[in-house]
């Protein structure tokens, strides 16, 4: 605990002194958000158009290899650090066995290559996990109807290999599944990607707030719900001993999302481990403002500034934020 001085009693003490105009206020603000604390999503297709809205997520588009490129650069352009890669795939490579996340020429590999060649200087996120790929939108393997923990860690193993190999720089295991952080790490280690970087989804919690994200991934219908593997959302020991597990099976850093309904979460995954913390505003977060500033009931810059500035508050180091590119734009 620090040590506080009891406040001298008004009027000795006016508080509103420090918030009589805006020099002021800026010269005593305690946190402040930078533009290399944001991390960009981005979804990537394979279909011959450009770009291509997302009903669910207004103001964002899912973006050709070619058209992620030119993202890219203009994101670097702005400041924005790191990208965050998710797929739309075509229906016929969404299988039982996920097996085209393995596809070194997959449509993420694809893109890691376009991207580091073309704006080497960007970091690269990759989403590891297999929702993107099984048919049935579940993060890990079915067997029997239930998610088979082992045989996906393994093939998350194989996933974050191909991808380190493509260029990725980080990759984040969001699926939730046991022991993959150390599997993972002592994979990279053993073929010499001593260097990538692992941001684990440490405390992802089951949330109804992912649904917009799944319209953009284009997961049709999840057979039941992953709440076998993600946390549930009345727990908060539950996620010091996930991130404590993940740091200690070699995660570099660490992630809790959904944003603001755990803020409490970010703020102690903080204080107790001290290491490099994340937080992801999802898709459902954002989906809300647009609603919201869409229907005129609040102000689409200050809305989103708050949300962003009450993470950098909670402790978090950065922000994956589908508002990326816009807030850079503005911070510039
Ligand atoms: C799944 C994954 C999800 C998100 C990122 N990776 C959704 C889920 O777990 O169902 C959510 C992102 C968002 O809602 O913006 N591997």
């Amino acid at each position: 605990m620090t040590y506080l001085p009891t406040p001298p009693a008004y009027p000795l003490a006016r508080p509103r002194r420090l918030r009589q105009s805006a020099w002021v206020r800026d010269l005593v603000a305690e946190n402040r958000l930078h533009v290399s604390d944001l991390i960009w999503p981005i979804f990537i297709h394979d279909r011959d158009v450009a770009r291509e809205p997302i009903a669910s997520l207004k103001g964002v588009d899912r973006l050709s290899i070619n058209e992620a490129v030119k993202e890219a650069k203009e994101a670097r352009d702005l400041g924005i650090k790191v990208l965050a890669l998710f797929p739309h795939l075509d229906e016929r490579l969404r299988t039982a066995d996920a097996k085209s996340a393995l596809d070194p020429d997959g449509l993420i590999a694809q893109t890691c290559r376009a991207i580091k060649s073309a704006v080497p200087d960007i970091g690269l996120l990759v989403d590891i996990a297999l929702d993107p790929y099984t048919d049935h939108g579940h993060d890990g393997l079915l067997i029997n109807d239930r998610i088979a923990n082992d045989a996906t860690v393994e093939m998350l193993v194989e996933q974050a290999l191909v991808l380190s190999a493509a260029g990725a720089d980080i990759v984040a295991p969001s699926d939730m599944m046991d022991g993959r952080v150390l599997a993972i790490r002592t994979a990279l280690e053993g073929k010499g990607f001593q260097d990538t970087l692992i941001m684990s989804y440490a405390a992802k919690y089951a949330s109804a707030f992912y649904g917009p994200y799944r319209d953009a991934i284009g997961v049709k219908a999840l057979k039941g719900d992953k709440k076998t593997y993600q946390m549930d959302a009345s727990n908060t020991d539950e996620a010091l001993r996930e991130v404590a597990m993940d740091i200690a099976e070699g995660a570099d850093m660490v992630m809790v999302k959904p944003g603001l309904p755990y803020l409490d979460i970010v703020r102690r995954v903080h204080e107790a481990f001290r290491v490099p913390t994340f937080v992801y505003q999802v898709s459902g977060e954002y989906a809300m403002i647009q609603a919201a500033v869409e229907k005129g009931f609040m102000d689409h810059d200050r809305a989103v500034i708050e949300t962003l500035v009450a993470f950098k508050r909670a402790g978090a180091s950065g922000i994956l934020t589908y508002f990326a590119k816009t807030v850079a734009e503005k911070l510039l």
